[in-house]
């Protein structure tokens, strides 16, 4: 990947400066067959991957087109925000990705004003019997997910921002559940948890977007892994970092000779195969590139090669460079396969956490997530 990586920073320039002009207004979130990104609500989760591209390009690169393209969107957020709207605790991967890093980059006040709101609205989902963050809204009071592992830097941003430790505080009881209870023995992890929402007691383990309760939804992996690291980076504390690699090493020893991770680790065959969910891997390599940064160096070699691997193979057999007209970047992701929804498509996030990881790889030192 090393060799490769000078002409795939340049061919990702040219494909993210095409992307701006095709994408335009829109809030992509999938891209079907015909490569076109749709154009999703504003308070969908996935709406912070886009303008984090263009934030962590500008970073890399200093050119002005990419902070121009980002600028608005934390000031469209907050505005729904005061509308009847339905975010939840994916407002870290809305907040983080446009408001937090828009505040480190520029020092724009009105952005930390933005963070700052978005991590009190996190801090307010926690169940303080249970010691998790309440994921969705409606009637899923007592429902945690493992997705949320990535919304915790928010917290832990927040704590450093204001010099408060009740974000920490939040932050680190609910990792402590997820290490305690979403990830398994065996670094397989759960998607969703139950809990009683007023006695904070276990009921039990839904399949979520799994092939079932007992499954390994490799993107819920991916999200447990990265999420994980970045506990670490914050707090320090090796529970988090040893959580983290264990969710790795199973990660790994499932993939397939491609290295590009099934959508479930546990999915049944099928004649025509197991989809890919490109989406996983590119998370789980940026993921492991926090991990190559956390151990000493010749451990972090591994990891290390281990996301050049997925990284090369997502470069060579999965992405869009010789389709100038696809808006987005990966193919073959998987958004829910269990609902028979978005399976083999592009998704912005896959999109978001391949240039993040490449970014790693060429030095970036910013961190979004
Ligand atoms: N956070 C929802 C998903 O990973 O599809």
């Amino acid at each position: 990947m090393k060799e490769a990586l000078p002409s795939v920073w340049e061919a990702l320039q040219v494909k993210v400066d095409r992307m701006i002009r095709q994408i335009g207004a829109k809030s992509p979130h999938v891209a079907k067959a015909d490569g076109i990104y749709d154009d999703m609500r504003i308070d969908w989760w996935t709406s912070g991957f886009w303008p984090g591209i263009l934030w962590i390009m500008y970073d890399m690169t200093g050119k002005e087109h990419y902070k121009d393209a980002a600028w608005s969107w934390d000031e469209q957020f907050e505005k729904k925000m005061i509308e009847a709207n339905n975010y939840h605790h994916d407002v870290g991967f809305q907040f983080l990705p446009t408001a937090v890093i828009k505040y480190k980059l520029t020092g724009d006040q009105d952005a930390m004003r933005r963070g700052l709101f978005a991590a009190n609205f996190l801090a307010g989902r926690f169940n303080l019997a249970g010691r998790f963050l309440r994921a969705w809204n409606q009637d899923k009071i007592g429902w945690s997910i493992v997705d949320s592992s990535m919304n915790l830097s928010l917290l832990f941003w927040a704590a450093e921002e204001t010099a408060d430790p009740r974000f920490a505080q939040i932050g680190r009881a609910h990792a402590n559940t997820v290490v305690d209870r979403f990830i398994r023995e065996d670094g397989s992890v759960n998607h969703i948890l139950s809990f009683d929402p007023g006695s904070g007691e276990f009921i039990e383990s839904l399949g979520g977007q799994g092939a079932g309760p007992q499954s390994s939804w490799s993107r819920g992996q991916a999200w447990a892994l990265h999420g994980m690291a970045n506990t670490y980076r914050f707090t320090g504390d090796v529970n988090y970092l040893r959580a983290s690699q264990r969710v790795a090493h199973y990660f790994l020893a499932c993939l397939p000779d491609d290295q590009v991770a099934h959508w479930d680790f546990r999915a049944d065959e099928s004649p025509v195969g197991i989809p890919r969910d490109t989406s996983a891997a590119a998370c789980a390599a940026s993921g492991l590139l926090e991990l190559a940064d956390a151990v000493p160096s010749a451990e972090g070699a591994l990891y290390r090669r281990a996301a050049e691997r997925i990284l090369f193979s997502l470069t060579q057999s999965y992405a869009t460079w010789d389709q100038p007209e696809h808006e987005a970047i990966l193919i073959e992701g998987t958004g829910n396969f269990p609902a028979s929804q978005n399976i083999d498509v592009s998704l912005i996030y896959g999109d978001y956490y391949y240039v993040e990881a490449i970014a790693k790889l060429l030095g970036w030192k910013n961190r979004i997530f």
